[in-house]
């Protein structure tokens, strides 16, 4: 769930903003066009943020590159001022982009739709989550198959087999690239359709529903899988009521949750977590989950049907990802817990923790999760 070596972030990070900000400009300005409610990308491509995380050679080019732009800056500025330094400069200058090692830009690129950089409204909603899980079996398993990894009944009959949506593959694309696919559908390099698109028949809300849950399925299918979720899953924003006070769970971002299924005995409360109940109400709990669609969300992104879900609990970190589950039945907590890793995982348990949720709760504290898209940092 890490990135990278750290000065790969940051230039993944300064690229990614490059890249946004650019989109953002030319939309105010309005020279690009509107697309699906938002400005369109103008490009045929993007950077292809993947390539760089595994190819340190075009990373050191990328940063050549930049110290180099910045030197050519120095040195207007420098010839400017001063006459006689300006043709030496010039000189220096040409000398520095002939021998510069330029990046290899057909690797560096991908291509890319008009809505690359388009988001939904309300990502990752409970709502959003349980209609795209209805969506879903109308016009998507029948080729994508009950739980995502491509075996519906249609599949064997298709020019090419539908990919699993339950690997890495929905993290490599942007979600606007998503979006475009299933909207418009897919072409081979023949161009025979492989994948039907929506066409108008579902609205962009709908598209992005869909889209929701096939990220929820994807995390609850690869945790049936692995017994672990290889890719952080955000808590599924529903409405919730504090002490009577109605108000959205991402509202609650810096603290910690302790989402409980309604089932099992109702844990006792803990100054170190807010307490969410789902499913039926709990006068022990600091907050109440009244509708059900939290209970199906959680359900999908647990990989387990609606009526298993009780007993189950859940903690998110203070930034709002989901960490660790304790199943139902489950004496005590215990560091297996963990179902959210960052890639550096430490394998030593915290010894001098007073007890299992403690060194879950530190794990968590310590180890933020980081999110990607195509790469970039989500
Ligand atoms: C007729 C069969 C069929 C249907 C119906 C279908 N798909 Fe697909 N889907 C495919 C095939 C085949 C591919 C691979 C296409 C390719 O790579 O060219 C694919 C690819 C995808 C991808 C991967 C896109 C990418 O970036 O590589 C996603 C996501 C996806 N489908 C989602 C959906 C959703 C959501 C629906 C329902 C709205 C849906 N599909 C309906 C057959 C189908």
């Amino acid at each position: 769930m890490s990135l990278g070596p750290e000065p790969t972030n940051t230039l993944l990070w300064l690229l990614s903003e490059a890249q946004q900000g650019l989109w953002r400009l030319l939309g105010a300005l309005g020279v690009t066009d509107t697309v699906h409610g938002q400005p369109a990308w103008p490009f045929a491509h993007r950077l292809a943020a993947e390539q760089l995380l595994f190819d340190p050679g075009q990373v050191k080019r990328l940063w050549w590159l930049g110290a180099v732009a910045l030197a050519l800056l120095v040195f207007a500025a420098v010839g400017l001022c001063w006459r006689r330094a300006r043709w030496p400069l010039v000189g220096l200058g040409g000398w520095l982009l002939a021998t510069l090692p330029w990046p290899e830009w057909q690797l560096l690129r991908v291509p890319t739709p008009p809505t690359a950089f388009h988001r939904p409204d309300h990502p990752f909603e409970a709502g959003a989550i349980v209609r795209g899980q209805a969506l879903y079996q109308t016009q998507c398993q029948r080729c994508h198959g009950d739980d995502g990894r491509g075996e519906g009944p249609d599949a064997a009959r298709l020019a090419m087999w539908p990919p699993t949506l339950n690997g890495s593959l929905l993290w490599k694309r942007l979600d606007g690239e998503l979006f475009w696919r299933v909207r418009h559908g897919m072409l081979d390099r023949q161009g025979q359709a492989t994948m039907p698109g929506t066409g108008d028949r579902w609205s962009d809300a709908q598209v992005w529903d869909v889209l929701a849950f096939v990220r929820a399925q994807a995390a609850g299918q690869t945790l049936r899988a692995t017994g672990a979720w290889v890719f952080p899953v955000p808590v599924p924003d529903a409405t919730v009521s504090c002490r009577g006070t109605p108000r959205a769970l991402s509202s609650l971002r810096g603290q910690r949750l302790h989402l409980v299924a309604a089932g099992g005995p109702f844990p006792a409360a803990d100054p170190r977590l807010l307490t969410v109940s789902v499913g039926a109400a709990s006068a022990d709990a600091d907050c109440q989950a009244g509708s059900p669609e939290l209970a199906q969300a959680l359900a999908t992104v647990l990989g387990v049907g609606r009526e298993a879900l009780p007993g189950h609990q859940l903690l998110a970190d203070r930034d709002g990802w989901l960490r660790v589950r304790g199943q139902p039945g489950a004496a005590a907590w215990s560091e297996d817990d963990l179902v959210c890793r960052t890639a550096a995982l430490k394998p030593a348990s915290d010894a001098s923790a007073a007890d299992g949720l403690e060194a879950l709760i530190r794990r968590m504290d310590a180890e933020p999760v980081r999110d990607t898209r195509g790469g970039f940092p989500h």
